[in-house]
């Protein structure tokens, strides 16, 4: 196979989890993404795995963000409603179920260690399916994220990784399993944000936990988000993990700016036992379906009474 990432300059290189940044692909070229193939995808991959999301179109109000689910619709019948509808699929993992993302995922982070001269574990791609004018609220993310863009454009903000945009209680929540990634998101946070038009052939990465919120343009868009972790990353992911816990349990008021290394990997490892003896498990809530894709309803969405 030949490589799938074709540009990556010194700059890349330099501001790799410092900064946001954009570099080429060729993951794009071909008929992988076509629609015949994604119906086909949809069909291999294991349906309760699949995560089917509908939205508003007020990019402040997040919470419009929901789960729901596509019964037994077919392949083809998904790709339609996402089509016409207001849908955001993703294929979690993809590399697990599908040997060709499997492949794909080993090359893939072939390069991307070689690249970026960091080793990369717990690699996670996923394959995002999404309707025109679809949005990604304001959010942040654990992992660190690729995403590389395969079809249809969008408009992605990304904002500083500093307290003022994502405060420590609501990473710390994140991690904790108390809510989803969304939170908070002030329209004045715009003025500091990176706006990058994202076209087919193109990747972005930023720093971890820095926030961003993604519009499609009028168009299906088909994305790959690889989320993974380095040690670095490890580290962070633990010392927010166990900030969460000080904070809650013992009324602390930790900061992450404020921790030294050594700080570090102390919170790390006190977060490793914390899980091991699993008293972290109780701020973990769980979330249900609130819709069914129905090509016959607005935005191909039918709302349960109820969330079952
Ligand atoms: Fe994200």
């Amino acid at each position: 196979m030949s490589s799938i990432i074709t540009e990556w300059s010194q700059q890349n290189k330099d501001d790799y989890g410092k900064r946001p940044l954009t570099a080429l692909h060729s993951l794009h070229q071909g008929d992988k993404y076509s629609d015949e193939n994604l119906a086909k995808l949809l069909e291999e991959y294991p349906r309760n795995k699949l995560g089917v999301y509908t939205m508003g179109q007020d990019h402040e109000n997040w919470k419009t963000f929901v789960p729901g689910d596509a019964g037994d619709l077919s392949g083809e019948e998904i790709i339609e409603a996402v089509k016409k509808g207001r849908i955001w699929l993703n294929l979690r993992a993809v590399n697990d179920d599908i040997d060709d993302y499997t492949q794909l995922c080993e090359q893939m982070f072939q390069e991307v260690d070689s690249y970026t001269g960091c080793s990369t574990y717990k690699q996670d791609l996923g394959v995002l399916i999404s309707s025109p004018n679809a949005q990604v609220f304001y959010h942040l993310d654990i992992p660190l994220v690729l995403l590389w863009q395969l079809r249809g454009t969008k408009k992605v903000w990304i904002y500083p990784n500093s307290s003022d945009f994502a405060p420590d209680e609501n990473i710390e929540g994140i991690v904790l399993k108390e809510t989803e990634e969304e939170f908070e998101y002030n329209p004045d946070f715009d003025r500091h944000a990176l706006e990058i038009e994202l076209e087919p052939g193109m990747f972005a990465s930023w720093p971890q936990f820095a926030p961003h919120r993604i519009e499609n343009h009028d168009m299906l868009n088909v994305s790959l988000s690889v989320e993974y972790v380095t040690m670095q990353a490890i580290l962070q992911a633990n010392m927010m993990y166990t900030n969460g816990v000080l904070r809650r349990r013992f009324g602390s008021t930790p900061l992450r700016e404020n921790s030294s290394l050594v700080s570090l990997w102390v919170k790390a490892a006190f977060a490793r036992a914390l899980k091991l003896t699993r008293s972290g498990q109780q701020y973990q809530n769980k979330f249900r379906s609130h819709f069914k894709i129905d090509l016959s309803e607005k935005d191909c969405v039918r709302f349960y009474d109820k969330p079952q």
